[in-house]
């Protein structure tokens, strides 16, 4: 598997997008937290969230590419698991449902950073501090709130046994450990 300094020339040399950027960062710091929580290997996971939307601008977020292009750009360099979760991750174009723990968290976990920099963005300093973990559950349930977020996704955090009061704690946390990078 690449180090973790290559996986960011990597993302750097195939995401123009400052904010895809970040999501990609903040996936990272949530995959890692989740890793630490659940016993996994903290790199294999936190790398995965780091690259799992690396083919998203040259498929141009193809519903049915994005996830199986970046498999085959990844291939030899991170683990065999890490391409099933990256591919896993868009369900529509693997043509089946998600069903291993590292699939549901990287699912939840780098939709969940979409709610919560969203969430960030509604305060007067558009920043992470003032949110609690309950505003982000608040914000779960407003549908038109975000709307694009999925929340079905989100809630794959109790198939890896982790309730949504925690996941969002936990995911919260994990991103204001890197509010900088993420400029929130
Ligand atoms: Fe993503």
């Amino acid at each position: 598997m690449i180090k973790r300094e290559e996986a960011v020339t990597l993302l750097e040399e195939n995401i123009a997008s400052e904010n895809m950027k970040k999501h990609c960062y903040a996936s990272e710091a949530v995959m890692r937290a989740l890793a630490r929580r659940l016993g996994k290997n903290e790199d294999e996971w936190g790398l995965a969230g780091l690259l799992h939307d690396i083919d998203v601008e040259i498929t141009n977020a193809d519903p049915k590419t994005h996830g199986p292009y970046a498999k085959n750009l990844l291939k030899g360099k991170v683990t065999e698991e890490m391409l099933d979760a990256i591919v896993m991750h868009n369900e529509m174009a693997a043509g089946k449902e998600r069903t291993t723990e590292f699939q549901h968290a990287l699912a939840a976990g780098e939709t969940i950073t979409g709610l919560i920099t969203a969430t960030a963005l509604v305060y007067p300093d558009k920043k992470l501090a003032p949110v609690k973990p309950k505003s982000i559950t608040k914000r779960m349930k407003q549908k038109a709130f975000a709307a694009s977020v999925n929340r079905e996704n989100i809630l794959e955090c109790e198939k890896i046994g982790i309730p949504l009061n925690e996941f969002a704690e936990i995911s919260l946390h994990a991103m204001k450990e890197i509010d900088e990078v993420l400029g929130l």
